[in-house]
């Protein structure tokens, strides 16, 4: 059940592939990441992740012939910034061996990172090649597929960024040993996330193997991590840049980003909003008598098991209300939401009423 997974990320001439098994960033050269004719790496990490595999990764690299270097910056998303960014691009301009069309970047951390060294990749020189060595269970499954890269800005989170798929991915799931596990279960919100929109089988292994995913265990890790991609992979094959049906990847978050909003960031994980706004928004589906209760409550129970909450007593309904108004996915002032019909079957719709959200959100408490 170890053995390892690769698919495919059809996107035309930016298809790309993502390796998925144990023990991956020990062997890693350059064409396991996806990219021919590398001379110069620039491995880019956060200080906390670098400690732990960045010497591991610069020794493969190393041995497989190429000039590695490695540029880091401060953990934690505070540090996602254009300050950091210049600071990087600096460093990844200045010093150290040429920068040229040879050159491969590499993302080597959790969403965080993966967003800024991908910024930093798709606008050095106009654009170079990059690849993603996720190690947090969010990035696996969610910030490694589609290709988004971006910095906040202090007017939001996201503001500043473009559009510029890797070149590869490899994830190595012995890395999620060494993830905090308030972290492992955030990344498990997003699986969950999948699980309602596409796949209702994805749900059912979530739920037989809850224990093995919470150990980490490598195999199930492994079959979990590939499943997820595959989705995350169809639905932006299907809809690279997002105008059409890769806003379902928003399941949950329009309540649940103003969750974080409220709570103030850092205060609960994404994925633990996210679980909360998963549950509100099934509160609204079988509300409208589109959801069955049972398949919602099935949702509830199975976000308990991996350890995420469903309840929060402290949530001001009016105040989430108003932060919802103000999210820039929003479409012609509508609060949009994603409703699911059954396990893995949602559509879109943009005619939320306040007291629909409101009394979703105070079900909560
Ligand atoms: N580009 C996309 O499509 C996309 C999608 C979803 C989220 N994101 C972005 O991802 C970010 C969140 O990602 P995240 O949750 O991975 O956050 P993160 O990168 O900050 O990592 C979370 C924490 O885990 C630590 N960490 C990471 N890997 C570790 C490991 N293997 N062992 C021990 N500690 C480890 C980090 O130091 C950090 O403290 C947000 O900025 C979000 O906007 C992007
Ligand atoms: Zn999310």
């Amino acid at each position: 059940m170890t053995a390892e997974r690769t698919i495919p990320v059809n996107l035309g001439e930016r298809s790309y592939a993502v390796r998925v098994g144990a023990g991956l960033l020990r062997k890693l050269t350059p064409e396991t990441l996806g990219a021919r004719d590398v001379r110069t790496v620039a491995v880019i990490s956060e200080k906390h992740v670098a400690e732990l595999y960045a010497a591991g990764v610069l020794e493969a690299l190393r041995s497989a012939g190429a000039s590695a270097r490695l540029l880091t910056f401060p953990a934690g998303e505070q540090h996602k910034t254009l300050a950091t960014y210049a600071k990087l691009m600096d460093e990844l301009l200045g010093g150290g061996p040429p920068i040229d069309r040879r050159t491969l970047v590499v993302a080597l951390g959790g969403g965080v990172t993966g967003d800024l060294a991908g910024f930093v990749a798709a606008t050095a020189l106009r654009g170079l090649r990059w690849a993603q060595c996720p190690t947090t269970l969010l990035a696996d499954v969610d910030a490694s597929v589609g290709g988004k890269t971006a910095v906040d800005h202090p007017a939001g989170k996201n503001l500043v960024g473009a559009f510029h798929q890797p070149a590869g991915v490899l994830i190595d799931v012995e890395t999620l040993r060494t993830l905090p596990a308030r972290e492992l279960r955030s990344g498990l919100a997003e699986c969950v996330k999948h699980a309602v929109i596409r796949d209702a089988d994805l749900l059912g292994f979530l739920e037989r193997r809850a224990e093995a995913l919470l150990a980490c265990a490598p195999g199930e890790m492994i079959e979990l991590v590939a499943r997820n991609v595959a989705i995350k992979a169809a639905v932006v094959a299907a809809d690279e840049t997002e105008h059409g049906e890769r806003a379902h990847l928003n399941f949950g978050h329009t309540i649940g980003h103003a969750i974080e909003t409220f709570a103030g960031y850092g205060q609960i994980t994404h994925g633990e909003a996210v679980a909360l706004g998963m549950t509100a928004a099934n509160h609204v589906a079988v509300a409208r008598g589109m959801l069955d209760a049972a398949a919602a409550k099935r949702v509830g129970a199975a976000l308990e098991r991996l350890g995420l909450p469903t309840r929060h007593d402290a949530l001001d309904a009016d105040e989430i209300w108003r932060i919802m108004q103000h999210d820039k996915k929003n479409v012609g002032g509508k609060v949009r939401m994603i409703l699911a019909r059954a396990m893995g079957q949602v559509e879109i719709f943009d005619d939320l009423s306040p007291d629909e959200v409101r009394q979703a959100v105070a079900s909560l408490r």
